[in-house]
């Protein structure tokens, strides 16, 4: 059985199979793919696009979802993640997708289920949904011809997940990730090259993926305030200019401090078009999971 824990649990060739599954759920009308398959949905952390792209792409496929509340689930009453999980796993779900504060907790999950787990981010360890549909984001843009192309990734690079899982991504498709961060959020490693201003690089770059304080990580003593932050790290109009720059965010944005209002509503910038891609590559990975 074949899990997501991360992007390296699927190769090349079929990371390029989902983009063309994916492909085609944009366009075709809702189906029964899926019919007759349940999937729970355990949420341990606050998400918007992640939760419901996966309820909606289930959906669009004819499954059906049962979404645990787990503020008034059994954890509540001392009951362990595992006991839940396991117990979750009694009922015969034929997949189940998690997010958790807890880096590396998908995994530890395989063991007690039955079918396949989905990690839906765990700490600041890995979103790889999130990375696969930043990818395809990339890749449509670009017809597929991603090799060289250079993606800037600015801000929280050292607690963000999304950013671990594209920066072990991206590289296999031939992209050459840049981290540009002040020294509070820089990640350590000789892998990647390392700026501190976006000005400093922003010529060279073909896309600029910004990212969102992970202020529940850390607190932001780092900074007298995140206007203070925005200074220096917010994607602008005057940054941007007339380039041609594909710009990302994975969401939630902090307008005005990860990008003006006014760079959000410029055609380069694809935040929105992410989200659509997000329920088709859901749709791809939960197809492929279960079929499998
Ligand atoms: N990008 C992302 O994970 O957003 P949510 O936290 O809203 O799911």
């Amino acid at each position: 059985m074949q899990h997501l824990i991360r992007t390296s649990d699927f190769s090349k060739e079929e990371i390029l199979s989902l983009f063309d599954d994916a492909r085609d759920f944009l366009t075709s009308k809702p189906n029964e793919i899926l019919k007759g398959k349940i999937i729970v949905t355990l949420f341990f952390e606050n998400s918007t696009r992640t939760r419901s792209s996966f309820e909606i792409a289930a959906k669009r496929l004819g499954a059906e979802v049962v979404s645990l509340d787990v503020g008034s689930s059994s954890t509540s009453k001392g009951e362990t993640i595992y006991d839940t999980v396991a117990n979750i796993n009694a009922m015969k779900p034929d997949a189940i997708i998690i997010r958790h504060s807890e880096c590396g907790l998908p995994e530890t999950l395989v063991g007690y289920v039955d079918c396949p787990i989905l990690n839906a981010g765990d700490g600041r360890h890995s979103h790889p949904t999130q990375a696969l549909l930043d990818l395809f984001t990339i890749y449509e843009h670009f017809d597929g011809k991603t090799d060289g192309k250079k993606i800037g990734i600015v801000g929280d690079v050292r607690n963000s997940r999304v950013a671990g899982s594209n920066r072990r991504l991206l590289p296999r498709f031939g992209i050459e990730v840049n981290l540009i961060a002040p020294d509070c959020f820089k990640y350590e490693s000789d892998d990647f090259k390392q700026f501190s201003t976006i000005a400093e690089v922003i010529d060279d770059l073909d896309i600029v993926m910004s990212l969102r304080s992970q202020l529940e990580r850390h607190n932001l003593t780092y900074f007298e305030s995140l206007n203070e932050y925005a200074k220096d790290f917010c994607i602008t109009s005057e940054l941007m200019a007339d380039k041609d720059i594909l710009l990302l965010h994975p969401g939630p944005v902090n307008r005005n401090i990860d990008i003006t209002d006014e760079m959000l509503k410029d055609p380069r910038c694809k935040v929105l078009e992410q989200v659509t891609n997000g329920v088709a590559i859901r749709a791809a990975v939960l197809k492929k999971l279960i079929l499998a």
